[in-house]
């Protein structure tokens, strides 16, 4: 299975997100399609044709706590994927492995799809950390599970430097990298999982990365608010 998940951030106005929202990307067997709208117009996203992930998940499942998405509310709206530890969560809300371990113990525990982001920055990468870097992002977080439902988490690969930057990784290194997570997965917990990649990825480039066999999908920003150019690369992915 393939996965094209779009992460639509906080990108659009209200009046976009209903214009996108209209646009219907069907699943195929092979190819699955989920958009991750911003959170306030989730609800205009349901019951139309398209698979919806929520881009973030409060790490408790109580009624009150402003302000948060929490956890029953998504499965109230049949939402079954969630990302979490984006890069911007982990700096702008200083989100740490910690926290987000809980938040994917939570979705894990009430069998929802956890999609895990991981990845270095640029100062990281040059002193040549990024493993280690991943390393402790998926330690972290994978200790803490239930091994026996750790298979269901999709990891996203993605270097903090890419995003939204128009710089990718090359094709050996993406390559280079997704192998590492999957061993480190399957060396530490007998599972193996989808890892998906993201960063910068577009039109333009996503023919090349579909060549990469280690490559389980993409995680889309930018390019997942532009009607024109989503479509282009769910049909590229589909047609693969
Ligand atoms: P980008 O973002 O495609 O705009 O680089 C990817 C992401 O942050 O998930």
């Amino acid at each position: 299975m393939k996965y094209v998940i779009g992460n639509q951030k906080t990108y659009l106005s209200y009046e976009d997100a209903v214009k996108f929202s209209k646009i219907s990307n069907k699943s195929t067997e092979n190819v699955k399609v989920i958009v991750c709208p911003s959170m306030p117009y989730l609800s205009l996203f349901i019951n139309n044709n398209n698979e919806i992930g929520s881009q973030d998940v409060a790490y408790q499942d109580i009624k009150a706590t402003t302000g948060e998405v929490t956890i029953s509310q998504l499965k109230s709206m049949n939402i079954s994927y969630s990302i979490v530890g984006h890069s911007e969560r982990r700096e702008y809300q200083q989100e740490s492995n910690k926290l987000i371990s809980k938040k994917v113990k939570l979705l894990l525990d009430n069998d929802m799809i956890p999609i895990l982001c991981v990845g270095e920055t640029k100062e990281e990468r040059e002193a040549k950390k990024d493993k280690e870097v991943i390393l402790k992002e998926l330690i972290e977080v994978a200790n803490d599970q239930d091994i026996t439902k750790l298979s269901k988490i999709i990891i996203a690969y993605e270097p903090i430097w890419s995003i939204g930057t128009g710089l990718i990784p090359t094709k050996e290194e993406i390559n280079d990298t997704i192998t590492y997570i999957k061993k480190v997965m399957k060396d530490n917990y007998q599972v193996n999982v989808n890892v998906l990649y993201g960063g910068s990825v577009n039109a333009k480039n996503v023919e090349e990365l579909n060549s990469i066999d280690v490559v389980d999908g993409y995680l889309i920003g930018g390019a997942s608010t532009k009607e024109e150019e989503w479509n282009f690369i769910v049909n590229s992915v589909i047609s693969g």
